[in-house]
């Protein structure tokens, strides 16, 4: 089975850097694309920044930080990925906007490119049937911060050919990385456990069952979490997992995925979490105090 060794990676934010830094950092050749030259220039720097922690680290000589930046190329034209062996999308969950991507994407790559999305509860399936390679689409999702943690899905939809999908696989362990499989359903495997989770700490806050502090407490204490749910939800993104949410709810129809009102409010007034510098948590000071939300 060959190896996948150019890697095109489209969008360049938190999930795209990190993703096109694992892939680098693995020897493979990574071509980035985004929209414009100030977000690639953006998605460096976190790279960079990241790298330059693994090396005051020890984790990461300097020679090996060097090589994996410039195995790195950054581009606004989708065509300069046309070579690659496998193409990774991380842009914003939209599906018009992702298929718009394939679509162009499917004209100039090669029959041999493998498509991968890293969507987090889309469906595979609307993606290569947008194609006219759904058995060489498959998902790949990964988990933030992507340079630390291990894990990725291989999601293999009902089109993916089972060559596509262990050839994936061994892709996702030559990044360092400890993959698993999971099918084409919303949200995979961790997505379908956790988003009910993170939006019931939610509801639990609404109730009045708890403070932040002591929600998040509870669960980093009782249950050995690193982070607790509103920690969580401020990492992750309360835009993000407001999107994720409804469309996990669109496809369940399940009350457990209704994005609850409190989220909605937020999301309404700009309050992401750590990105836009207030959430659950205040981050404009170190170290972050706990939002007031009037509750
Ligand atoms: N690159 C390099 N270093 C990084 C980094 C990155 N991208 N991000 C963090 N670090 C460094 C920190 O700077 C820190 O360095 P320091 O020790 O010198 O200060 C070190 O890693 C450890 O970070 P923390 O001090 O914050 O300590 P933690 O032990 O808490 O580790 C964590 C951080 C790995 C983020 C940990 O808190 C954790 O595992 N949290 C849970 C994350 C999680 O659940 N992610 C999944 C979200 S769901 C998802 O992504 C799916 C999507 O579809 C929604």
């Amino acid at each position: 089975m060959s190896k996948l060794e150019t890697v095109g990676v489209l969008g360049c934010g938190l999930m795209g850097s990190g993703i096109a830094q694992v892939a680098a950092a693995a020897g493979c050749r990574t071509v980035v694309r985004e929209v414009s030259d100030e977000l690639n220039e953006k998605g460096k720097a976190r790279i960079v920044k990241s790298l330059d922690k693994f090396v005051e680290k020890g984790k990461l000589e300097q020679n090996e930080r060097d090589a994996t930046l410039e195995r790195l190329t950054f581009t606004t034209e989708v065509g300069d990925l046309a070579g690659c062996d496998i193409v990774i999308e991380a842009v914003t969950e939209d599906l018009e906007i992702k298929n718009a991507l394939w679509k162009e994407l499917d004209g100039l790559c090669g029959a041999g490119t493998i498509f991968a999305s890293n969507t987090s509860s889309l469906t595979i399936a609307a993606m290569a049937a947008a194609t006219k390679r759904p058995d060489r689409f498959v998902g790949l999702h990964f988990f933030n911060p992507v340079p630390l943690m291990k894990l990725v899905e291989v999601v293999r939809t009902v089109t993916t050919a089972p060559g596509t999908f262990d050839r994936t696989m061994l892709f996702a362990t030559s990044l360092g990385k400890d993959p698993i499989a999971a099918k084409d359903t919303s949200g995979f495997i961790v997505n379908l456990l956790l988003v009910p989770y993170l939006l019931d700490a939610i509801r639990a806050l609404e109730h009045g069952v708890g403070t932040i502090q002591d929600i998040d407490k509870g669960m980093v204490l009782g249950t050995g979490h690193p982070m607790g749910p509103f920690a969580l939800l401020d990492f992750v993104g309360l835009d993000t997992t407001y999107k994720i949410a409804e469309i996990m709810f669109a496809e369940y129809r399940e009350p457990r995925y209704a994005p609850p009102p409190l989220l909605k409010r937020m999301v309404l007034v700009g309050m992401y979490g750590r990105k836009s510098g207030k959430g659950f948590y205040d981050y404009s000071a170190t170290p972050a105090s706990v939002s007031d939300l009037g509750l």
